[in-house]
């Protein structure tokens, strides 16, 4: 059993063949599903809503991981709920109430996950880290996927990897955005172990083939990783 998990982004799968893309995705050996939710408000860009997340739900047998990129999030949360989702993301930059709408989360036994833009520091999180479940850092600015992983954001993982293991907590961090082959081992030697990858995963080809692809350039950290910062 691997510490690291995959998690495809449904945003670049095949809309018009939703349910045999997250078919395919879970048979290829993901180990969540990633789902982008777009307003065209605190994004630029409008993707899907809670009727779409209730049809993944429907087939999925992993993790349903919902990722809120919408201003107010309290006021549709209820719903996300009622999809089916596992756990819902909420962006920092969108909550002035961030302490409250994670235990809106939790209260309906969800697992909460506090989400950073790339131009977001650590600490802005800080004061609610023993209220979550999860970390997502962005490494693209949200909005589209196939964007160029922005580098600068590593020092930012490698610290909130230190604040976990402080915490002796069972926290995934997240990273979103960017990741491919090619990126994938600079995130998990600062101490990344969830993996959403949206066009490098639909756009492989051959879904099985690419999950071993990347569980091959994953297998030298599987035991611990020295912090590369
Ligand atoms: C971007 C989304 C991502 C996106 C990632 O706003 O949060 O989940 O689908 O796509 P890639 O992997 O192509 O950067
Ligand atoms: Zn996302």
């Amino acid at each position: 059993m691997s510490r690291f998990s995959i998690a495809p982004s449904i945003l670049a799968a095949d809309f018009g063949r939703l349910a045999e893309e997250v078919v395919a995705a879970q048979e290829a050996g993901s180990d969540w599903l990633h789902v982008d939710v777009m307003d065209g408000c605190f994004v630029p860009n409008i993707s899907l809503g809670p009727d779409i997340v209730a049809a993944i739900s429907k087939v999925a047998r992993v993790p349903v991981d919902v990722h809120l990129m919408i201003v107010e999030p309290d006021r549709h949360i209820p719903r996300f709920v009622d999809a089916g989702a596992t756990a819902i993301g909420v962006h920092v930059e969108a909550c002035p109430h961030l302490h409250r709408t994670l235990q809106l989360i939790k209260r309906a036994g969800v697992k909460a996950t506090v989400v950073l833009n790339p131009a977001t520091p650590a600490e802005s999180i800080r004061m609610v880290m023993p209220d979550v479940d999860q970390v997502l850092v962005m490494t693209v600015n949200p909005g589209f996927g196939g964007q160029a992983f922005i580098r600068e954001t590593l020092p930012k993982i490698a610290e909130i990897r230190r604040w976990i293991d402080e915490s002796g907590r069972d926290i995934d961090l997240i990273v979103d955005g960017g990741i491919a082959l090619d990126t994938v081992e600079d995130v998990a030697r600062h101490g990344a172990n969830v993996f959403v990858m949206g066009s490098a995963f639909f756009k492989s080809g051959d879904y099985k083939r690419f999950v071993n692809e990347v569980r091959a350039k994953l297998e030298p950290y599987e035991d611990g990783v020295p912090l590369n910062v």
